[in-house]
């Protein structure tokens, strides 16, 4: 018999190699590289086998997707879970996966579906523990406290097939079809790999809940990325109550929808409305924040955006950025610095989004620049106004998607003015007086004329 070729598998990214390295040549990690395994077991004389092939018109019986019923966890996955699919959590350990799965297995139930909540983790009596705070004791969940990922598929492939097994989580399952030590990626890998057998065989859609590493990828494999349906993320600052579950990737249905929770003592509750939630700690009257009237999917979403500029102590100066593309903000600077006469080369520039949002539009350009140019001069921007629109390189403030539901947004907040591209011209709402801006410079003009401190113009002497 052979010698079995070796298999070292990066734990950071899966890539496989022949031979040991102190460096994974596909990610670039360090002392990522463990002995595995083979994935599989060689059968070499096995036939292959022969199947039906079936048309691509035909009946599809039963209803394809099942809603929880959690308003925003079915806007993220899209209307709710489809038979068979499978979705991967990730998460920072603590920030509330298991809740918020205990949470959708029990909306299943309620509904009378088949809910079977696995956990590799806790002890069922500890699951008990957490239902009982969420005042979810009475659900009709099966629980069970589970590893063997053949044991799990052999139970529940008697009786009625669950129509959601959550699966908390992927990275303490393990699978006799590979060799592997449990928690390497080979194991996870093929333990993912059995649970996705199973749910495309019954019909069951399965959530694996997965750990996040310090830099926010997926632990271990992002291959099983790549083999899952959806990929959702479940994120929110430590110190603060919200939660935001967003799609990274979703087969059945979109990816810029977020859905918006808040940690309580009782569970996880929806927020229906966030921009009140992101605008309820506001700092009045200080210089340096503007609240952008973004959308987040089909969802207006205000929030306010911060920014500190303040003279460097430093050879290069600092741009730290929370919340934001930290090349978008180079951007908007370089277009500040260039178009608008505005030096922030001698400045550390911070910027943060409030509340612990990720924003990803371009239209928080304007927002962005305005609480930049609004801290530098140490003029604060009026209260009751709302900031969008996309800045392009030459200065110019271009038009962005979704206008009126911006400004509809701002109006149902209180906000009595707007300040936005263009083309927003004829679609303001009664109560909220727009001020379009063509180019930024103007909106600079604009914020620094009641400012405190004088812009520093290029190519001008002070005074
Ligand atoms: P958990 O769902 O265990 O997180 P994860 O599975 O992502 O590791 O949530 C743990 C945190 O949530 C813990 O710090 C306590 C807090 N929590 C609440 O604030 N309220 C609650 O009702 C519950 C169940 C948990
Ligand atoms: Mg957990």
């Amino acid at each position: 018999m052979a010698a079995r070729a070796q298999n070292f598998v990066c734990q950071s990214c899966g890539a496989a190699a022949a031979r040991w390295a102190g460096r994974c040549e596909a990610c670039g990690e360090w002392n990522t590289m463990v002995e595995e395994g083979a994935l599989a077991p060689a059968r070499s004389s096995r036939k292959g086998r022969v199947f039906v092939i079936e048309p691509l018109k035909g009946a599809t019986h039963e209803a394809p997707r099942a809603a929880s019923g959690i308003a925003e966890f079915d806007r993220v996955t899209g209307g709710g879970l489809v038979r068979g699919s499978v979705l991967l959590l990730g998460g920072d350990p603590g920030i509330g996966k298991s809740t918020l799965l205990l949470e959708v297995a029990a909306a299943f139930a309620r509904a009378r579906h088949r809910a079977v909540y696995i956990s590799g983790e806790e002890a069922v009596a500890q699951v008990r523990l957490r239902a009982e705070r969420l005042g979810l004791s009475e659900a009709t969940v099966e629980l069970a406290a589970e590893t063997a990922v053949e044991d799990i598929v052999a139970t529940l492939s008697h009786g009625a097939i669950p129509r959601l097994l959550v699966i908390d989580s992927i990275q303490t399952m393990w699978t006799q079809a590979v060799e592997a030590a449990p928690g390497t990626v080979t194991q996870v890998r093929g333990s993912a790999a059995e649970l996705i057998r199973f749910a495309k065989r019954t019909g069951s859609a399965v959530i694996l809940v997965g750990h996040v590493t310090k830099d926010g990828q997926i632990a271990g494999p992002r291959v099983v990325e790549h083999m899952v349906d959806a990929v959702l993320s479940f994120e929110g600052e430590g110190s603060q109550q919200f939660r935001i579950l967003r799609a990274i990737k979703n087969r059945f249905g979109p990816t810029d929808e977020i859905g918006v929770f808040e940690m309580t003592g009782a569970g996880l509750r929806e927020v229906a409305n966030p921009s009140e939630l992101f605008l309820s700690e506001r700092d009045l009257g200080s210089p340096g924040t503007a609240v952008f009237a973004g959308i987040e999917g089909t969802r207006p979403l205000l929030v306010e955006i911060q920014a500190l500029v303040a003279p460097t102590t430093l050879g290069t100066p600092r741009r730290a950025v929370v919340g934001w593309d930290a090349s978008r903000l180079s951007m908007v600077l370089a277009v500040l610095e260039a178009h608008c006469g505005v030096r922030l080369s001698g400045h550390d520039v911070y910027l943060n989004v409030a509340g612990g949002l990720r924003i990803q539009e371009p239209a928080a350009d304007v927002a962005a620049a305005a609480a930049l140019v609004s801290s530098l001069t140490h003029a604060p921007l009026p209260a009751d106004a709302v900031y969008f629109g996309e800045v392009s390189l030459s200065g110019a403030v271009r038009p962005v998607a979704q206008t009126a539901a911006r400004l509809k947004e701002a109006q149902k907040l209180g906000f009595t003015r707007a300040v936005a591209p263009e083309s927003a011209r004829n679609e303001s709402p009664d109560g909220v007086a727009l001020k379009t801006v063509g180019a930024l410079a103007d909106l600079v003009a604009d914020i620094a004329r009641d400012g405190t401190a004088p812009l520093r113009r290029v190519g001008r002497p002070d005074g």
